[in-house]
């Protein structure tokens, strides 16, 4: 087993979350070196690391069903109880070869110390110092539980690391790199995920990688022979170190123009509508959570709408659309849209994006419909692994806290995560002097029951009015402009 675990390697190892492993970290109660940890700290902090974990075994006989062809598994592999436990057999016979070349490995460095301190040692007492020493080191011993449940996740997953970001990420089952890269929220570059536009390509610098599919897009042999792939057409044989660009600001996401159509529209109430478009497969939205994209509807009725949905499943994306009376976009929407109809977006636009590389606790603000943007900020930073996150949900009434159970679940859900409903009272679009006052009171209420939010990266997003005031109230408080992040929503 290797000595350095990779913070993902090794939550997954001892069935905990990154964040779990982050704060313990951050509390001194366990030592990371440049984001590593050693296998005996771990095990130092969880001893009671067990083989016998039964949602691992569950997890790889899921992994293997969705891995293998229904008539591959049929006729080729064993029932999957018997498959885990031949590849738990084999892991533990692998963990100790392993315990063993350790052991010998030590014993090597011992007796070049032993020949170092003493140069005139008799040939008799070196061999019996040397019996001595091979006996202990062949005694059966105790075998790192933690190697064994490592060789069995190797079989069904696969580290990858890309540079020069240092991002990491798990393969499973029959995902392709790129499939996998987006679950856990990494930005790569892509462009048609299905082997035709080459923006995913990307190169191996040390490991194997699969085809899992043909391609259009010819990669010259050149590139070939030095390692380049597509990253939407292979996944991974073993652990891999990548080199692939990944956006880290909304300028390195390209301008698009798509044609989606309409999955499915539903009334969140009388006031919200949520509209799921999909895009065609092979032309997906590629965006940072907290954008938006211009929607026409109709023959010409556009509006700039937040996108309400996580970027990693960038075929369906959702809306939470706002009845206005007399806007055109809205009341064709509400009256007129129907499923299948085709929807043009472009974009996408808007700068109120995830700080990934922060460390800081993230306080998110969602001023009525300002929760769509926040919605996939949250995602986003759910699929990060971000180590705590507050949601603060401030409604013009009852009413305008329109998902109420999608917050409570992810409350009910995470230890890391903590949610609140907070009722204005008044029309968070339209501010007076006196609403300002209520507004900022409401804030200061919640800034004073938690005074840690001062030391956190604070997002707000909602009707413009409302966020100005927001922004303001916590930038005189001396919060850096770079901490706090505001979307501006129609
Ligand atoms: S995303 Fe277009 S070829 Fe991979």
């Amino acid at each position: 087993m290797t000595e350095s675990l990779s913070l993902t390697r090794a939550a997954r190892l001892i069935g905990v979350n990154r964040a779990e492993l982050q704060r313990k970290i951050k509390r001194g109660e366990m030592i990371s070196h440049d984001g590593m940890i050693s296998v005996g700290n771990l095990l130092a902090c969880y001893p009671d690391a067990q083989l016998e974990d039964t949602a691992e075994t569950r997890r790889i006989a899921q992994i293997k069903e969705k891995a293998f062809g229904k008539r591959v598994f049929e006729r080729a592999l064993p029932e999957p109880e018997v498959l885990a436990a031949r590849i738990t057999e084999l892991g533990k016979t692998l963990a100790s070869s392993q315990a063993q070349v350790d052991r010998f490995k030590e014993l090597l460095s011992k007796l070049w110390d032993k020949l170092n301190s003493t140069p005139d040692i008799s040939i008799a007492e070196l061999q019996k110092w040397l019996e001595q020493e091979v006996e202990l080191a062949t005694e059966p011993g105790f075998i790192n539980p933690l190697a064994i449940k490592d060789n069995i996740l190797r079989v069904m997953t696969a580290q990858v690391t890309i540079l020069p970001s240092k991002h990491d990420f798990m393969v499973e089952g029959h995902d392709s790199l790129l499939e996998a890269a987006m679950r856990s929220g990494i930005p790569l570059s892509y462009g048609c995920s299905s082997g035709n536009c080459g923006l995913c390509k990307a190169k191996i610098v040390s490991g194997e990688v699969r085809k899992t599919r043909n391609h259009d897009y010819p990669i010259p042999e050149a590139e070939k022979n030095a390692g380049y792939v597509l990253l939407c057409s292979n996944t991974a044989v073993s652990d891999l170190v990548i080199e692939a660009p990944v956006a880290e600001s909304v300028q390195d996401i390209p301008f698009q123009q798509i044609e989606a159509h309409v999955k499915a529209i539903g009334h969140i109430n009388d006031d919200i509508l949520l509209l799921h478009l999909q895009t065609p497969r092979t032309k997906r939205l590629r965006f940072l959570a907290g954008q938006g994209v211009t929607l026409k509807l109709g023959q010409s009725f556009s509006a700039l709408q937040a996108i309400a949905s996580c970027p990693c499943d960038d075929r369906n994306l959702l809306f939470h659309i706002h009845r206005q009376p007399g806007n055109l976009f809205s009341d064709y929407a509400f009256n007129k849209l129907k499923t299948h109809e085709v929807v043009e977006i472009e974009g996408p636009q808007g700068e109120c994006i995830l700080h990934e590389k922060s460390a800081q606790p993230l306080f998110f603000f969602a001023l009525d419909c300002g929760f769509a943007p926040i919605k996939s900020l949250i995602e986003h930073a759910l699929s990060l692994e971000v180590e705590e996150i507050q949601l603060h949900w401030i409604g013009s009434s009852r009413q305008h806290i329109y998902l109420p159970n999608i917050a409570h679940a992810w409350d009910d859900a995470l230890d890391n995560f903590r949610y609140q409903e907070h009722i204005a009272g008044f029309d968070l679009r339209h501010m007076n002097s006196n609403r300002e006052e209520a507004l900022i009171k409401l804030l200061q209420d919640i800034q004073i029951a938690d005074t840690s939010m001062l030391l956190g990266d604070i997002y707000i997003a909602g009707p413009d009015e409302a966020v100005t005031v927001a922004e303001r109230f916590f930038l005189e408080y001396g919060l850096p402009k770079t901490r706090v992040s505001v979307s501006r929503v129609k």
